[in-house]
């Protein structure tokens, strides 16, 4: 229906990746002006062109009314990686969903898996738009009736953050505000708020617990504290039901093959460790380099929590069923297992079968040693524990999913 073949060049960046890992990665990298102006006339004609194709926007639809027994959530940022999977979970489980993206990074290959999977009408809509026009989420908030919002969109790379902090801010905190100005006026009343364990910052004492001291260190750690306030906030002088979901390194796709991560290309060296191992495994790069071997932890190398995003997206839905008026529930969400980026590696060869290079190199600034959660709390409040702990097998089913998408959604 939507003509739309968008591929990743392979042949890009034989630049090195270097990690640990995605919340910690840094990037000296000019952005290259024309190329973007280019996408995002693309993005924007596409943007038009589906809004035009889109049923029920113009006319009611069940969308525009309250349903009893039906759960409505809107899902921001459900072309991106998690947003997409969480979409997946809900529909599977009788929810309708509404999801809201601009597509400046998820993937239209990823809403026409779902739509493919769910087509009957009334399940799921998709609405092309930017959580930063104020006039556009009020109409969406006013021809749709939520009963719930999972927010997920977002700009989410800290190395990123650190060059363009104000895209930070404004695609993070002030996206988050002009969100909840909308969910206020338009009367939803439960929020469910994608944050990370870069709220944290470089806690002293492991395993971080939800009382843990907030003292982020960059731009998109600092900007999600403040989206954090502005909810709290908010919900002290509302009847909202919050729930605010500290996630560590999320990892793993769809076990059934249907979805997977996909970034822009050129946000890739932008660095999340399975991302880089897959393109090491699959050739794109040369190799891995690991930064720091001399640091206080077994085997000298940093340590993370990594979190299956199938565990992930299951303690979103516990979240919802568990929010109510008036509460608010802030929980890590991770294994509570710290995995050090040797035994990540290891396990990213046998998931792979590929004897990646593997450079070992002097430590980045920055990183720290240690980051692990303690997920006793979601795990006595929401019944809520993470299954998929395995990380060669985690690793195993999103490299299924990568194998036959060299072009991300671009081609299967
Ligand atoms: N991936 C991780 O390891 C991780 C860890 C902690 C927290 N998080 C949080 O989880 C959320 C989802 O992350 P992800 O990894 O799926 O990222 P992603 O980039 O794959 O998805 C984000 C989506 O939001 C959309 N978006 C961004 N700005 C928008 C705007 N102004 N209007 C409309 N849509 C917009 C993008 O197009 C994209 O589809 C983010 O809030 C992120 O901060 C992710
Ligand atoms: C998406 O939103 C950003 C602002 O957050 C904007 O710069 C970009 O052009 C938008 N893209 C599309 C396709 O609308
Ligand atoms: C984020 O905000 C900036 C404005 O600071 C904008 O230029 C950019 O396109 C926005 N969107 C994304 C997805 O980065
Ligand atoms: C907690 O979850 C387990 C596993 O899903 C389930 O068997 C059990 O009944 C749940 N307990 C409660 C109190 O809901």
């Amino acid at each position: 229906m939507i003509p739309v073949n968008r591929s990743r060049s392979l042949t890009r960046g034989a630049s090195p990746w270097s990690f640990p890992g995605m919340d910690y990665s840094d990037s000296r990298r000019k952005p290259h002006i024309i190329g973007k102006l280019v996408i995002a006339a693309f993005l924007t004609a596409l943007c038009i062109f589906i809004l035009k194709q889109s049923p029920g926007f113009g006319g009611p639809s069940v969308f525009s009314r309250h349903e009893l027994g039906v759960t409505h959530v809107l899902v921001t940022g459900g072309a991106g990686y998690i947003g997409s999977h969480a979409a997946l979970r809900l529909l599977k489980e009788s929810y309708r969903v509404t999801i809201v993206d601009n597509l400046s990074r998820g993937n239209i290959g990823a809403i026409k898996v779902l739509q493919g999977l769910f087509p009957e009408p009334g399940r799921l809509q998709f609405i092309c738009a930017d959580l930063g026009d104020s006039r556009a989420v009020n109409r969406i908030f006013a021809e749709n009736a939520f009963d719930a919002v999972m927010h997920f969109a977002a700009v989410a790379y800290v190395g990123e953050s650190t060059l363009q902090p104000l895209r930070y801010y404004h695609n993070i905190t002030a996206n988050t505000l002009l969100l909840l100005e909308a969910m206020s006026a338009h009367g939803v009343k439960t929020l469910i708020y994608s944050s990370t364990c870069a709220t944290y910052g470089e806690p002293k004492q492991m395993p971080i617990t939800e009382g843990t001291p907030q003292v982020p260190i960059n731009p998109y750690g600092k900007a999600k504290k403040m989206a954090e306030d502005i909810i709290l906030d908010f919900s002290k002088k509302s009847n909202m039901a919050v729930m605010i979901l500290r996630y560590f390194n999320v990892i793993g796709s769809d076990p059934e093959g249907r979805l997977g991560e996909a970034p822009r290309p050129e946000l890739r060296e932008h660095g999340r460790i399975s991302g880089a191992c897959f393109d090491a495994a699959s050739g794109i790069i040369p190799g891995l380099k690991v930064r720091g071997t001399d640091y206080p932890t077994n085997d000298g190398t940093c340590i993370r929590d990594y979190i299956d995003v199938t565990d992930l997206v299951d303690a979103h839905v516990k979240a919802l069923d568990k929010a109510r008026p008036e509460k608010v529930g802030i929980y890590n969400v991770g294994t509570g297992k710290g995995r050090s980026v040797k035994e990540f590696v290891e396990a990213c060869k046998k998931a792979t079968g590929v004897d990646v290079k593997v450079d070992y190199l002097g430590r980045r600034p920055g990183d720290y040693a240690k980051v692990y959660s303690d997920p006793s709390k979601i795990n006595q409040e929401l019944n809520w524990t993470a299954r998929y702990v395995d990380l060669e097998e985690s690793l195993s089913i999103a490299w299924r999913w990568q194998k036959v998408h060299r072009n991300g959604y671009g081609s299967s």
